[in-house]
């Protein structure tokens, strides 16, 4: 059994996904702005996923812009049957690689129509509408406007399932009241656990809950308790803290990024690694 199905599966819209899968954020570049640091490695990295089983890839056009989605259709197409690729929406890039809110309804149906030429698909399998918040926490603001307008470009058969990004209980609720919303997609690991009780009130719903940044994002997880529990456990600090992501709750699906082969191995293997009560207990202390 490959690494990735070890984790177990979860309900994804109406697809089965392995709980571990892969986030493609870092393959467009530094800076998330193309071109990628290394096309070759990029694309490796994305046969390797699949080659170990993972069949959830996380992706937007707005990253690269547009780079991360031709690596994965170069890489993966035409996709296997078992592949659910989710893209979110709901910002552009600036020539001077800065992100930008583009929610309107005719931005968010023109990124709808570039992912779709981009991964080289007819339907989006789920698309996240990312709210913009306070850049990777959330506001109150309504999304109601540009929720709809998600919701028309569902009704006329261009995505499968509706997803959110960077969002509240409220506007969670507010979108519940538009359309059927699949997942949450927001900012969750060891060290930043605003959702907690969000992430409860999504498992009784049966909504699964991606945490972006799962290992600290841009800056890694850096911690000396990490540290000595993976030194204890003979497990690098980024496989512990993806392994307590897995224990956290079933409906946790795992989106890790890297541009290194050898780095998605090791996070694939989180799987194999099961945490003692002891130990999550000083895990709780960070
Ligand atoms: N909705 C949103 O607003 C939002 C925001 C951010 C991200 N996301 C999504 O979430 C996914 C995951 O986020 P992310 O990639 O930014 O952050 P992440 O998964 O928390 O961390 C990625 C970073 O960790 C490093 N890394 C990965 N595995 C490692 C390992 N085993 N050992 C040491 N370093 C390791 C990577 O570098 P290497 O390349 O060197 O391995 C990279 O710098 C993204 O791909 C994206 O799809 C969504």
């Amino acid at each position: 059994m490959t690494h990735a199905l070890q984790a177990g599966t979860f309900q994804l819209g109406d697809r089965s996904v392995n709980r571990l899968g892969f986030g493609a954020m870092q393959l467009a570049g530094p800076g998330v702005f193309g071109p990628p640091k290394d096309r070759a490695s990029a694309l490796a990295v994305l046969r390797a996923a699949l080659a170990a089983g993972v069949n959830h890839i996380d992706t937007s056009d707005f990253y690269g812009p547009h780079v991360t989605n031709q690596l994965i259709r170069e890489a993966l197409h035409p996709y296997a049957d078992e592949l659910v690729i989710v893209t979110k929406v709901g910002a552009v890039r600036g020539a001077d690689a800065s992100w930008n809110p583009a929610q309107s309804p005719a931005e968010l149906t023109q990124a709808v129509h570039d992912n779709l030429r981009n991964l080289g698909l007819d339907v989006l399998e789920v698309v996240n509408f990312r709210a913009w918040g306070t850049l990777h926490a959330p506001d109150e603001a309504s999304i109601e406007a540009p929720f709809t307008a998600l919701a028309h470009l569902q009704d006329q058969g261009l995505i499968r399932h509706l997803g959110l990004s960077n969002v509240s209980a409220v506007q969670i609720r507010e979108a519940q009241g538009i359309a059927k919303v699949v997942c949450v997609q927001n900012h969750y690991n060891l060290t930043h656990r605003d959702d907690e009780a969000l992430i409860d009130t999504l498992e009784q719903q049966g909504v699964a809950y991606v945490p972006f940044f799962p290992l600290g994002g841009f800056t890694p997880l850096q911690s000396q308790a990490l540290s000595d529990v993976a030194a204890q456990l003979g497990a690098s600090p980024m496989r512990v803290a993806l392994a307590w992501l897995l224990q956290r709750a079933p409906n946790l699906l795992l989106i890790p990024g890297t541009s290194s082969v050898t780095h998605l191995h090791e996070n694939l293997s989180a799987a194999q690694l099961v945490l003692s009560a002891d130990v999550l207990a000083r895990l709780e202390t960070l």
